[in-house]
């Protein structure tokens, strides 16, 4: 039997209203979560500011504030701005402590997921733009809420999902879309990773917070929809707990880890962990391709990330997310050269494909087919690439490229997989409007 989750509110048309930024001096940013996540947003405004890209400066944007329940870590990442560009922003506790400390333009909400929709209901009665960590909410329940008051509130509403954003994920889609691959049929994406590491922080672990699944396998959820279009069931499948301790000794690390040194001293030894850790499905998209989709996150041993397309003339084998590597293609037998892979994205008789010139510039190469420089420099480029989007969407009144509906339906994916596995049998997704990239 298909199972029917409800469907989210439509968008409005013509994309979200905006509180609007104030002409004639910088965007001010106020960043609240000031942790893991939270240093890897200087480093992506760092980069920004960086890009020579017209508006989007160090003189036209700017974090103003910085707010974090724990003080100490506000402050020590307000050092860290100094540092990076010679001004330091303000230190709050609370969203109200900082609006009484000056103007914002726009909020980036980085912190544990759990504070994630009280934040963004305070900001949207404010009417404080926001660009929000994914994922959403720690349920998409509570992530529905969240999308009703930014649109009730004609508040601005962008998801941060990074990944989509590499040039690798462009090109691909446009590759898919050329139709040059034929009609893609099946695609397998699969992590093997974590052992019984503790994953970053404590909370991710734990249920009542979103748990690791959700932290982690929406941005496969995204990818997927991204280069294949809205999955519409979730045929089967499973999540379960297979590491119900967690070490702080393990020798499994994540690629972000440097990010989170200065936390590490306050580790516990170990967390109980109650939130699953191994996900298995099978998907079916509208377009009827279908999917193979594993997340592991308490692999030991070999560590394997996969995300390869099979279409009817060839396919498509993605490189490890954020690696800078090189994808592979075969189309009628031959393997495509590297140099000739961005022009396996031309549509046939359009433009050549190419970036966004915001994209370009940050990258250094309109049509280069990967992310260019190690983990830190892809991953701030991606921070930089969203928050260019989001001040975009503030400043223009435009829509966001990831909108609450598009950051709600990835983690619509990943609930649905945990609800086919406990009640077996195929569980349909809602039908949402897709932003469009
Ligand atoms: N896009 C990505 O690749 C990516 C990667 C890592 C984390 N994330 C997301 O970013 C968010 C933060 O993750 P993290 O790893 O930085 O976590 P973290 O625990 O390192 O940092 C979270 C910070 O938020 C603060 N905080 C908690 N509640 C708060 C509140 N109500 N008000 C103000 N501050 C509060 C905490 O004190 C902490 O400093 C999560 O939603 C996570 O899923 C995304």
């Amino acid at each position: 039997m298909t199972r029917h989750i409800p469907p989210h509110d439509a968008p409005p048309a013509g994309g979200s209203a905006t509180a609007g930024s104030s002409p004639g001096r910088p965007f001010a940013l106020m960043l609240i979560g000031c942790g893991g996540m939270g240093r890897r947003y200087v480093a992506g405004l760092t980069r920004l500011a960086a890009s020579g890209h017209p508006g989007l400066g160090p003189d036209d944007v700017r974090f103003s504030c910085l707010v974090d329940r724990t003080p100490e870590r506000a402050h020590a990442l307000a050092d860290d701005v100094a540092t990076a560009t010679g001004r330091r922003p303000s230190v709050a506790a609370s969203i109200q402590e900082a609006r009484a400390l000056g103007h914002v333009d726009g909020a980036v909400v980085a912190s544990s997921t759990i504070a994630h929709a009280d934040t963004c209901l305070e900001l949207a009665a404010a009417g404080i733009a926001m660009l929000v960590e994914k994922p959403l909410t720690t349920d998409v329940a509570r992530g529905r809420e969240v999308v009703a008051a930014a649109r009730a509130t004609g508040t601005v509403l962008a998801v941060a999902e990074n990944v989509r954003r590499e040039p690798v994920n462009r090109w691909a889609r446009a590759v898919l879309a050329s139709g040059r691959l034929g009609r893609p049929r099946f695609v397998l994406d699969q992590v093997f990773t974590g052992a019984d590491a503790i994953q970053l922080t404590p909370w991710r672990h734990r249920a009542e917070s979103g748990g690791l699944l959700l932290d982690v396998a929406v941005h496969n959820a995204d990818v997927l929809e991204y280069l294949l279009g809205p999955v519409e069931t979730v045929l089967g499948g499973t999540t379960r707990l297979d590491e119900p301790v967690r070490r702080r000794s393990s020798t499994m690390t994540v690629a972000s880890a440097e990010f989170y040194d200065r936390f590490t001293p306050e580790l516990p030894e170990t967390v109980e962990a109650d939130a699953d850790d191994v996900l298995a499905a099978l998907l079916a998209f509208r377009s009827g391709a279908i999917g193979q989709w594993v997340q592991h996150q308490a692999a030991h041993g070999l560590r394997r990330a996969e995300r390869t397309i099979w279409c009817a003339r060839g396919s498509l084998e993605m490189p490890p997310d954020r690696s800078g590597l090189t994808p592979r293609v075969i189309v009628d037998g031959d393997r495509v050269h590297d140099l000739d892979l961005a022009g396996l994205a031309d549509p046939p008789g359009g433009r050549p494909w190419a970036l966004t010139p915001l994209e370009a510039a940050l990258w250094g190469d309109s049509r280069t087919t990967v992310s260019i420089g190690d983990f830190s420099r892809i991953d701030g480029t991606l921070i930089a690439i969203e928050l260019g989007d989001f001040i975009d969407a503030v400043r223009t009144g435009g829509a966001p490229e990831v909108d609450g509906v598009t950051g709600l339906r990835a983690m619509s994916v990943v609930e649905a997989v945990t609800l086919a596995g406990r009640r077996g049998g195929a569980v349909a997704l809602p039908d949402a409007t897709r932003a469009s990239a």
